[in-house]
């Protein structure tokens, strides 16, 4: 008879693995493992499963992810204020959630609340002597951080009654205070308007930059985040889909290969280069630009100042068409979890309005 032991292998136990990870000192953030899971039973969620993260000094690095992906309990994890279910996690290389962590930690998670009682610039000033500044010192930088960010008249007042983009850069202020070596914004500027976000975007840059901080951003505003980050990590359902990849390394490894031509009279032009039979997939977008992949480069680059003359055409921007950071965050989210995954909410919205649909017709037969 077989005996069925002989083919037992003991699971290894998570945190045995996790032992044997080098820890890195030189790493702003590196988590290994790293899981929350939340209920039990039918009510568990695997809200973040087994992430290994990676974020350099000095970078500024963003996080991705659709709704409910995990990004806010990672980072809550990270900054020590929840535990984790398994695996582990450092702040240059001090254990997640202790002193010695904390300490080079700067955090301003989604939606703050304030003291009701406690102006923004009292408030900033007591944020920095928590971070440990002494009060003197708490005074000085609240000073600077209202007026980096456009506040100082409104120093005075009462957070709670801040708009959004004003709690927003509040948020931030009280994160950057004690110039922490590390921060963590979670969605920092959500719910700003565009002019708001970009310079909001723009200023934590340039503190970045100023106090040497690596950043650790979440945002859902994909062309400000690409404006802002070195590097990206995308999270779907609580999993790396795609992790630490600078911009450079996106756009190369998600190029399609195609190149872009904008220029006047772009009808003719096309069909000039399509005569020529040096391009192929050749098409014009929406906006009138030429799209088209070629295996001949040199020769549409050496032709083109010809092609243009000959249709009197005025050449406006040619070159390599660059993927956006939203179409590789759609081809990453949709290659792991099929495109479905991507309408999933459209098609629960479609199902509602059906059954308002079927309900409406129910109310009115009754009256
Ligand atoms: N305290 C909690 N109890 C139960 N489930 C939770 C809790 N906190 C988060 N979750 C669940 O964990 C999953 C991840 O949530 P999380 O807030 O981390 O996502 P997120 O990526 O920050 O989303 P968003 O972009 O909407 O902010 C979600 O399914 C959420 O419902
Ligand atoms: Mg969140």
């Amino acid at each position: 008879m077989t005996d069925v032991n002989a083919y037992h292998v003991e699971p290894k136990k998570i945190d045995e693995e996790i032992e044997e990870v080098e820890i890195k000192e030189e790493l702003a953030i590196q988590t290994v493992g790293l899981k929350k899971h939340f209920g039990r039973g039918y009510n568990l969620v695997k809200a973040v499963d087994g992430i290994n993260l990676e974020v350099k000094e000095g970078e500024v690095h963003g996080y991705l992810g659709p709704n409910g992906a995990g990004k806010t309990t990672s980072m809550l994890m990270i900054a020590g204020t929840i535990r984790p279910t398994a695996g582990k996690g450092y702040i240059f290389g001090k254990p997640i959630g202790s002193p010695a962590a904390n300490k080079q930690l700067g955090v301003a998670i989604a939606n703050p609340k304030f003291w009701k009682t406690m102006s923004a610039y009292k408030y900033l000033v007591y944020m920095g002597q928590l971070h440990g500044l002494e009060k003197t010192l708490a005074k000085e930088r609240a000073k600077e951080f209202l007026h980096i960010l456009e506040m100082t008249q409104h120093g005075h007042r009462l957070p709670v009654a801040f708009s959004t983009g004003m709690k927003a850069k509040l948020a931030v202020a009280q994160a950057l205070m004690h110039h922490p070596r590390l921060a963590i914004l979670d969605e920092s500027t959500a719910g700003l308007d565009p002019e708001s976000r970009f310079k909001l975007v723009n200023t934590i840059k340039e503190l970045a930059d100023i106090l040497g901080t690596s950043i650790f951003v979440s945002g859902h505003i994909l062309t400000e985040i690409e404006k802002l980050v070195s590097r990206v990590t995308i999270i779907v359902k609580g999993k790396i889909g795609l992790q630490g990849i600078t911009l450079r390394e996106m756009r190369k490894e998600f190029s399609t290969g195609q190149f872009s031509l904008e220029c006047s009279n772009p009808e003719q032009v096309m069909q000039d280069l399509f005569n020529m039979g040096v391009t192929s997939q050749i098409f014009m977008d929406h906006n009138n630009v030429i799209i088209f992949t070629s295996d001949f480069i040199d020769s549409v680059y050496a032709w083109l100042p010809e092609i243009l003359k000959r249709n009197g055409a005025i050449l406006q921007q040619f070159g390599p068409l660059e993927v956006t950071l939203e179409e590789v965050f759609i081809n990453v989210i949709s290659k792991r979890y099929g495109s479905d995954f991507l309408y999933e909410d459209k098609i629960l919205e479609e199902f509602q309005d059906e059954q308002k649909g079927i309900f409406g017709r129910l109310t009115r037969r009754s009256k």
